[in-house]
């Protein structure tokens, strides 16, 4: 079956109503478009965990503050429509914000208490942002399951909550992170990073690693871990470090004394670029 198209939440609609029919099972990846390795690896598992496989495609205004990078963000719709249509997409929904916001909303979908640390107080409604256009897209392709990276584990635990609070009929898959060979994590954005910038990038992975070390060997206080990432950081000139926290896995609160496993996670800025990244760590048993 070959890659078809949609512009129109009408034309989702009445693509699906056939695959539904036949009891197909649908899967949905929700994406910004600029597609990489990253997001090849959620359609890929989309492709052997579903029957139908539909991507969105969109830049989506809500989830972007004053200031932040929503007119500059990479549109490259050719070049992502080739990428799904070789990993065996069935559909592509790439709307125009005039069809996803027709009118202004006035409803929004809003998890509290997980967006209380980490990006949350950094880029205010960003989440409520993201839960409301994700609640949109469920709504249009109501999938059966949908994929989502760990790359933003933050954004992964607030779907998850939110699907959970709200009753969608949806399973929420998660996806570890894909990384370059020097270990800095996938994203569009790196796209932005001249040659220096690049080179300084996978710092942010190193000190989230030596963070981790740390609390595998036994480590427990956070505030000597934090510090030690900090200081790493603190030799890279190009760096600027906006977080380094380390968190319980479910409801992303800080921790102050490891005793079971937690999530670390740091936003560093390079230049004009934001990368966030995340790890796992569990303390010895
Ligand atoms: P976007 O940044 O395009 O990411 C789409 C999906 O790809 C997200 O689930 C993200 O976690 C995942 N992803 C990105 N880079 C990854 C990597 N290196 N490894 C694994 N997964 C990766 O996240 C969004 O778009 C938006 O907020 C969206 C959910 C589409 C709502 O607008």
């Amino acid at each position: 079956m070959s890659l078809i198209v949609a512009r129109t939440v009408q034309e989702v609609r009445t693509l699906l109503a056939l695959p539904r029919r036949d009891l197909k099972k649908i899967g949905l990846v929700p994406t910004m478009g600029a597609l990489h390795s990253g997001h090849a690896g959620l359609i890929e598992n989309a492709r052997s965990g579903s029957d139908f496989v539909a991507v969105s495609i969109f830049v989506n205004p809500l989830q972007f503050g004053p200031g932040e990078d929503y007119l500059r963000y990479p549109r490259p719709l050719e070049k992502d429509l080739d990428v799904c249509e070789r990993l065996g997409a069935d559909l592509v929904f790439a709307p125009e914000a005039s069809e996803m916001y027709a009118v202004e909303p006035r409803t929004f979908v809003e998890v509290t208490r997980l967006g209380d640390h980490l990006c949350g107080p950094f880029r205010p409604g960003h989440f409520r942002g993201v839960t409301t256009v994700v609640a949109k897209l469920f709504n249009i392709v109501q999938p059966d399951r949908a994929w989502f990276g760990e790359k933003d584990y933050q954004q992964l635990c607030v779907i998850r909550r939110m699907v959970q609070d709200l009753n969608f009929a949806v399973e929420i898959v998660p996806v570890p992170i894909y990384r370059d060979a020097d270990g800095l994590a996938l994203s569009s954005r790196n796209a932005y990073l001249n040659s220096e910038d690049r080179a300084a990038a996978p710092a942010l992975f190193r000190a989230l690693s030596i963070a981790a070390a740390m609390i595998e060997k036994g480590e427990r206080a956070a505030a000597v871990i934090k510090e030690s990432a900090r200081r790493f950081l603190a030799e890279h000139p190009r760096i600027r470090l906006e977080y380094f926290e380390i968190v319980d896995p479910l409801e992303l609160q800080p921790v102050l004394d490891i005793n079971a496993p937690v999530r670390i996670a740091g936003a560093v800025w390079i230049g004009k670029t934001r990368l966030i990244d995340n790890v796992a760590a569990s303390p010895p048993k």
